[in-house]
């Protein structure tokens, strides 16, 4: 059965108040594309057509203006409500009927992936289809995240939300491959203390059964918190940084598309024309060219 993509791209967005207060998170900018192109591009690049996006009720027509029905990047986008934000486990709950019993990978709305052996190793997950895949990520304030403990042969023996005393500096990644019966299990998830249906205990239930696997992502890697004000401005100035030295677009989603050979040459220049005269625009606007004199 084919991987299916869940991007959760609902919460309020409080810590980021009052830029948050009349447009979700996700839709803010990160340098030049909305957050959420982001994500996409990850789920993409994983070889992901089919996704399922997952708003709050009142954010969901902007998401839709925004991306539409996804033909325009060769994949299809399904919406989902999510009425109240009860944690990131939920989001299997809601997707059940969309997934229909296929393998996952979700990936978080605010969560920006940048590397140059990306797409190699989302496959190597993504060929796993009946044990999870996570990441671990070394960062300096792991007491923000979910993190992992290891034992002394380097196996991931727990998994803790937002720890006091974190077990080590391993943050968990917002990106989960998981295998086809993640709803079901999601349905065993009990509510926190503070109320929420962690995807910390969904996943230690896979730990438990042997079926998760926690591969670290190294320092060839960006993994960016998108998180406070701060964070996401230096999220827009590596995004700036990267896109101007080397004149590529990170998280260009027809770039994406037309390169796993789902849209045509033709359809890059009418999505370059729709661009009008931004940058995103002429870059879509040259791959079409290139693509046409390489004929
Ligand atoms: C969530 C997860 C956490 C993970 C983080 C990654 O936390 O609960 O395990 O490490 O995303 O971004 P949140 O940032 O939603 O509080």
């Amino acid at each position: 059965m084919q991987r299916k993509g869940i991007i959760l791209a609902g919460g309020s967005g409080t810590r980021l108040y009052p830029v948050t207060i009349a447009v979700s998170k996700q839709l803010l900018p990160i340098y030049d594309k909305p957050m959420i192109y982001y994500p996409i591009s990850v789920l993409m690049l994983a070889g992901i057509k089919e996704i399922a996006i997952i708003t709050t009720p009142h954010d969901q027509e902007q998401f839709q203006r925004l991306l539409g029905d996804g033909s325009q990047f060769g994949v299809t986008f399904d919406y989902i409500v999510q009425a109240s934000p009860d944690g990131l486990a939920q989001a299997y709950l809601l997707a059940e009927k969309f997934l229909d019993g296929a393998p996952s990978a979700m990936v978080l709305g605010d969560n920006i992936f940048f590397g140059n052996g990306l797409a190699q190793m989302l496959a190597n997950a993504s060929a796993k289809s009946d044990q999870g895949t996570v990441y671990g990520y070394w960062v300096a304030n792991p007491e923000r995240y979910g993190v992992v403990d290891f034992d002394e042969a380097g196996k991931a023996k727990s998994i803790i939300e937002k720890p006091e005393k974190p077990a080590s500096n391993y943050a968990l990644t917002g990106l989960y491959f998981l295998p086809g019966d993640a709803p079901e299990r999601a349905a065993k998830v009990q509510a926190s203390p503070r109320g929420e249906l962690e995807i910390t205990t969904l996943l230690e239930m896979y730990l438990h059964d042997g079926l998760l696997q926690v591969d670290l992502m190294g320092r060839g890697y960006a993994w960016l918190d998108t998180g406070t004000h701060s964070s996401l401005l230096e999220a827009s100035e590596f995004v700036r940084t990267l896109e101007d030295r080397q004149a590529v677009q990170i998280g260009c989603l027809e770039e994406i598309g037309y390169n796993n050979g789902w849209i045509s040459s033709e359809a890059l220049l009418e999505a370059a024309e729709k661009m009008g005269k931004s940058n995103y625009g002429n870059y879509i606007n040259q791959i079409a060219q290139s693509a046409r004199t390489r004929r």
